[in-house]
């Protein structure tokens, strides 16, 4: 087998249609469109994202190849997410790959979303990585997963949200006190001219690693029932940085119980939420405290994009896995 493999990556899990064209693991191109159209409504419309998706996938993979400056005809397989997402999403990213794969007579891979978040770090500008086996705590809009990650195609779940995810917890909270979607960047920056302990919000108690957000977010809403609009907007940076103090020490808490019960200590970060500075500033306090050391993909990486799915499918390639043009794409599909 050639040693050198020219990938073209798509993904379209979500509200981002991305396709990436790597050589091995090295990205020569990750174009990712951002649909704006959402954010009148505070949240992804799944009939509105596909067909998004549906108008974007051409020029956006036009635009990938143009980038890499590679023609359709050298790339050597076609990756795509298959899952976890949005289905109407996901279908328009696989039935482009099939058509592709068919057309140019090339293999598929198909690609778990969640792994991909993971694997992101080992694309090749990044600037560490762990060696396996690790853990790796993926904290996004749609997701909050810990996981162990044997080997590249070897990933056991620990524990997952049991209901909103963290990335949610910051959205949805967010918008309570009137902050744009996604909330999570603007309480970030607000959140550093706050004090974190003016407000103490609720912490759930939840067994073993799984994780749960909609007691805080219930907490949230009924104290901000209870004030007026002169109080939040008085009091708006205290608000954002307690309200982030409390998702951060959940997470922290999981981090520190699966490090003592699974004596790895090597963390790798991945999903939007892993952009929040509190949360990575706590995480440096970590590596001092108690030898846990972690690992964060380049943001433009951690955020949903193609090159991510390109990764993932180097390691399958590596190890002659491919797919089949019957595989189905799925809503729900388990890491492990
Ligand atoms: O991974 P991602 O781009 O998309 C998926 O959800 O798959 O994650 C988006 C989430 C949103 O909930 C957004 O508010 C959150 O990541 N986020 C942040 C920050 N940047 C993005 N949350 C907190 N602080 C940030 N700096
Ligand atoms: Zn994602």
């Amino acid at each position: 087998m050639n040693d050198e493999i020219l990938i073209l990556a798509i993904e379209t899990s979500c509200d981002d249609t991305s396709a990436a064209i790597l050589k091995n693991d090295m990205v020569l191109s990750n174009i990712v469109s951002s649909q704006k159209i959402h954010e009148i409504y505070g949240g992804v419309v799944p009939e509105l994202a596909s067909r998004e998706h549906d108008k974007l996938i051409v020029p956006v993979v036009k635009e990938a190849l143009s980038k890499a400056n590679i023609s359709l005809t050298e790339i050597g397989v076609i990756a795509y997410t298959r899952g976890p997402g949005l289905l109407g999403s996901l279908l328009v990213g696989s039935s482009f790959a099939k058509s592709l794969s068919i057309s140019l007579n090339i293999p598929i891979i198909e690609i778990n979303h969640m792994q991909a978040h993971i694997l992101s770090i080992y694309i090749k500008d990044n600037i560490s990585s762990p060696k396996f086996p690790f853990l790796a705590l993926t904290v996004s809009g749609g997701h909050t997963q810990l996981v162990r990650v044997e080997s590249a195609v070897n990933f056991k779940e620990l524990g997952a949200t049991l209901d909103d995810a963290a990335g949610e917890a910051f959205d949805k909270c967010g918008k309570m006190i009137g902050l744009d979607y996604p909330a999570g960047p603007i309480i970030d920056n607000l959140a550093k001219n706050g004090n974190p302990k003016s407000f103490k919000f609720s912490k759930p108690r939840v067994e073993g690693l799984n994780f749960s957000f909609s007691g805080l977010k219930t907490n949230f809403k009924n104290f901000i029932n209870s004030k007026s609009d002169q109080f939040i907007k008085s009091n708006m940076n205290d608000l954002c940085a307690s309200l982030q103090n409390t998702i951060v020490e959940i997470l922290i808490d999981k981090i520190k119980k699966a490090y003592n019960k699974h004596d790895i200590p090597h963390f790798v970060i991945c999903g939007g939420v892993s952009a929040n500075s509190f949360l990575r500033h706590k995480l440096k306090e970590l590596e001092i405290s108690d030898n846990i050391y972690t690992y964060f993909p380049k943001v433009s990486y951690s955020t949903d994009n193609a090159a991510m799915i390109g990764i993932a499918a180097y390691f399958k390639f590596k190890q002659s896995i491919f797919g089949k043009l019957t595989d189905q794409s799925t809503s729900r599909y388990p890491i492990s």
